[in-house]
């Protein structure tokens, strides 16, 4: 085995383990979300306030925070991400496509204050929305509209479910976090 081809297997060795390790961590692999999905959210972010923040709960690999930074160009998107190579690849992609608007930070959003925002995005798993709704109960953040790639708030009515046309039917939740009334009893 030639030096190049080691240090090839090494470091694909390291960001394997390293995306393992995360993953067993926040409980999700950084799998992006679908192409369809990621229209219908684009598609769904609309009805949020035209101005203002747009929050990415977990961007794994960038590709739908740089799709939001490119459609609104004079809004801050902002995405948190805990796993290095996923958010060191963000970063590039970033770069490359120079959104200056976006600020990817390597950072858990559990333990962050999340700034005042229109709208926050998400594609997380059950646990994740238990923790995140508990954060959203207690922190009260001024988010106003929440977009759920396929799970759900466990303690909160959607305002709309949109279902992908693929073979899981796969739904898209939409919330208004400032309703008061979309809590369940
Ligand atoms: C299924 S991926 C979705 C990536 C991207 N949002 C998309 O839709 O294409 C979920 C990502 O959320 C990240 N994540 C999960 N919990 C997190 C947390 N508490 N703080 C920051 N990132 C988190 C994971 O590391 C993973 O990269």
């Amino acid at each position: 085995m030639s030096p190049l081809e080691f240090a090839i297997l090494a470091l694909t060795f390291v960001i394997s383990l390293s995306i393992v390790w995360n993953s067993l961590r926040v409980g999700i692999t950084p799998v992006p979300s679908s192409k369809k999905a990621r229209q219908t959210i684009l598609q769904a972010a609309e009805a949020a306030a035209a101005e203002g923040a747009i929050l990415e709960l977990g961007c794994g690999w960038g590709h739908l925070a740089l799709l939001l930074a490119q459609k609104y160009p004079h809004r801050q998107v902002i995405g948190y991400e805990v796993s290095l190579f996923p958010w060191l690849f963000s970063l590039l992609l970033k770069r490359l496509r120079r959104a200056d608007n976006l600020l990817l930070l390597k950072r858990n959003f559990l333990g962050s204050e999340l700034p005042p925002a229109a709208l926050a995005i998400c594609y997380l798993h059950p646990g994740g929305m238990t923790k995140l709704a508990k954060k959203l109960r207690e922190e009260r953040p001024q988010i106003d509209m929440l977009i759920s790639n396929t799970f759900a708030l466990p303690d909160r009515e959607p305002l709309q479910i949109y279902r992908l046309k693929d073979i899981y039917k796969s739904p898209i939740y939409v919330y208004r976090l400032t309703e008061e009334s979309d809590v369940k009893k």
